[in-house]
């Protein structure tokens, strides 16, 4: 695949399939640098898939995922991850702080240990999630909004140019989900590519610059206003299309 080096994610024709069955077909997409982008579509679309193909985690049956122009092999720490929270041990005994310096591993050589950079890096990523004051608490003694902001600082102190969250919304409340928003924002206003899974279409428009509409194909990918509309959703979304009427006028008025 040839890159041109404007994009922090090139995907072409990504086929993966679990059990000889396809859960993305023929994906192709570029992400251009410094955007804020949803993926979006319904339960058992393929979003958390298309996350962990890019991530390298799952081997594609067809197609090419590149990083800042490498393959996944040579691009290893440019990309950071925060999972979906289910997929996380809680228990694990952990402290805050010891989490966000987890994400400074790949940085420390494994003869030596984290230096005072890796601990200040992990400070400040824990400061920029509002989670410094419980640095020395047990993960799991944290509620799910908060476990969630220390799994994002985890990915902020890696230091990577793109990031992507699994969705970092889920399960937590509207405050909580403001200032996840706003961490976000701060970290692209910084000058990173994010890629975020993302199920509740009627934030979509107003958290993302461009959206990814994923139901094993691709169905689209472009600012909001072009991908939320009526044809695409019914397509994507079926019968459940009705509760998005409002939504979908919401966005015309807006247009
Ligand atoms: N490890 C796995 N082994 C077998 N099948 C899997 C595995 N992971 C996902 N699948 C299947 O692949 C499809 C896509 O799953 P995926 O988790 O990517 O969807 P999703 O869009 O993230 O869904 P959700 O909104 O529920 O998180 C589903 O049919 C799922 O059952
Ligand atoms: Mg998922």
């Amino acid at each position: 695949m040839n890159t041109d080096g404007r994009h922090a994610i090139e995907v072409e024709h990504l086929t993966v399939s679990y059990h000889s069955k396809p859960a993305l077909l023929d994906i192709s997409v570029k992400i251009e640098k410094d955007l804020l982008v949803g993926v979006i579509g319904p339960n058992g679309a393929g979003k958390s898939t298309f996350i962990k193909a890019i991530l390298g985690f799952v081997k594609p049956d067809i197609g090419n995922v590149l990083i800042n122009g490498k393959n996944a092999q040579k691009a290893k720490g440019e990309v950071a991850y925060v999972p979906q929270r289910g997929a996380v041990d809680w228990d694990f005994p952990i402290t805050v702080e010891e989490v966000a310096l987890m994400g400074r591993y790949q940085k420390i050589p494994w003869y030596t240990n984290p230096k005072k950079r890796d601990h200040d890096a992990a400070l400040e990523a824990l400061e920029m999630v509002r989670m410094q004051d419980f640095a020395n608490r047990q993960i799991g003694e944290l509620s799910g909004g908060q476990q969630q902001r220390v799994f994002m600082a985890r990915a902020l102190a890696q230091g990577s140019k793109i990031l992507l969250l699994d969705e970092p919304f889920a399960g937590v409340d509207a405050a909580t989900e403001r200032a996840i928003l706003d961490v976000l924002e701060r970290a692209k206003q910084s000058g990173k590519t994010l890629v975020v899974v993302h199920h509740d279409l009627s934030t979509a428009a107003e958290y993302f610059d461009q959206l990814i509409l994923i139901k094993q194909r691709m169905f689209a990918y472009g600012p909001p206003h072009t991908v939320l509309n009526e044809e695409l959703l019914s397509q994507v979304y079926e019968g459940r299309l009705r509760i998005f009427s409002d939504l979908l006028k919401k966005e015309g008025e807006k247009a």
